[in-house]
């Protein structure tokens, strides 16, 4: 393999793990070596996919991969942090089978996000976080001048202050142990609008501003900051979409210039490939996974 691309003896969050998307970007981290924590709200959903990954998991390559729980190279240890052993295996919702102390490479954590007092709580649980993918997200389909302002108060607090509230509270650890990488997952309706999103479109929007800011705020501690925008992602939620208007989905696949939807595997390439050392020199960027349609 291309060297850069091991994320041994790093621990990565990924919030609405459990998700699509969220569980192909745990796939995909752990594949690399990193140790995940599935942090979501749906805590059976969480356990799952905690324990469908770790049941998936090859065997490890000779030489490749560090025991669980890392800290085998430089940036990973806490400078006075917890003391190993603290982490997510210790916070509540562990599962069976998704322990470190099982071996398991992908625990899983409950959090709400939409609750800071729950987010407080998950960040004095969780142990140091090398990696902080803010994947979860909610959208509320409605035409903008009917929509409930109750709807865009929740989209607020899980799709922009839950990451904001997230990275404040976790990224004084990355400074402090020189590295980190902060990955803000919006979407291409904020770069391009999307009927029916106004609400959700604001409080993605939102995350380029704050990416943008961070990535120079953090720069000199080696924390990159970026943002990735998936287009239209085949995704069960795309699929709902599908069944209330059929035919919409093939509509949409039509005029993407790479002819067909994503996947959620798409997205987390590029997620993935972000938190590696290969793209040190990455940051403040929005890029997008959309085959196309949106270029800029
Ligand atoms: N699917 C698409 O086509 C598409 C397109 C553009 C952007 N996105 C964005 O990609 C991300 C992932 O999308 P997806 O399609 O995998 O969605 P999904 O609905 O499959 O997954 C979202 C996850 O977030 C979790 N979640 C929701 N509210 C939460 C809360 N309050 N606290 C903690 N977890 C919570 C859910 O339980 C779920 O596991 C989202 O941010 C979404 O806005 C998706």
């Amino acid at each position: 393999m291309m060297d850069g691309l091991r994320l041994d003896g790093r621990t990565a969050v990924v919030t609405g793990g459990a998700g699509a998307i969220g569980t192909a970007v745990c796939r995909d981290l752990a594949s690399l070596g990193a140790r995940v924590v599935v942090a979501d709200v749906d805590e059976p959903a969480a356990a799952a996919t905690a324990a469908a990954l770790n049941a998936a998991r090859p065997a490890p390559e000779a030489g490749a991969g560090a025991a669980v729980g890392g800290g085998d190279r430089p940036g990973t240890r806490p400078k006075g942090g917890p003391a190993d052993g603290a982490g997510p295996g210790d916070g509540p919702g562990d599962g069976a089978g998704t322990r470190p102390g099982d071996g398991a490479r992908v625990t899983h954590l409950a959090v709400d996000l939409a609750d800071p007092a729950s987010i407080e709580e998950f960040c004095g649980r969780v142990g140091p976080v090398d990696i902080l993918v803010h994947n979860a997200g909610i959208s509320i389909v409605e035409p903008f001048v009917t929509s409930d302002p109750a709807g865009w108060d929740l989209m607020w607090r899980v799709n922009l202050r839950a990451p904001m509230l997230l990275t404040k509270l976790l990224l004084p650890g990355m400074t402090e142990r020189g590295w980190g990488r902060l990955v803000f997952v919006s979407s291409d309706g904020a770069r391009a609008g999307s009927g029916g999103e106004g609400a959700y479109a604001a409080t993605k929007a939102g995350l380029f501003g704050l990416a943008k800011t961070l990535a120079r705020e953090a720069a000199r501690a080696n924390v990159t900051s970026n943002v990735v925008c998936p287009g239209p992602t085949d995704t069960p939620m795309l699929r709902r979409i599908d069944a209330e208007k059929p035919g919409l989905v093939d509509k949409i696949a039509r005029g993407i210039p790479l002819r067909r939807l994503g996947t959620p595997q798409d997205v987390a390439g590029l997620v993935a490939y972000l938190c590696t050392d290969r793209a040190a020199y990455v940051t403040g960027q929005t890029l997008s996974v959309s085959g196309g349609v949106t270029m800029q």
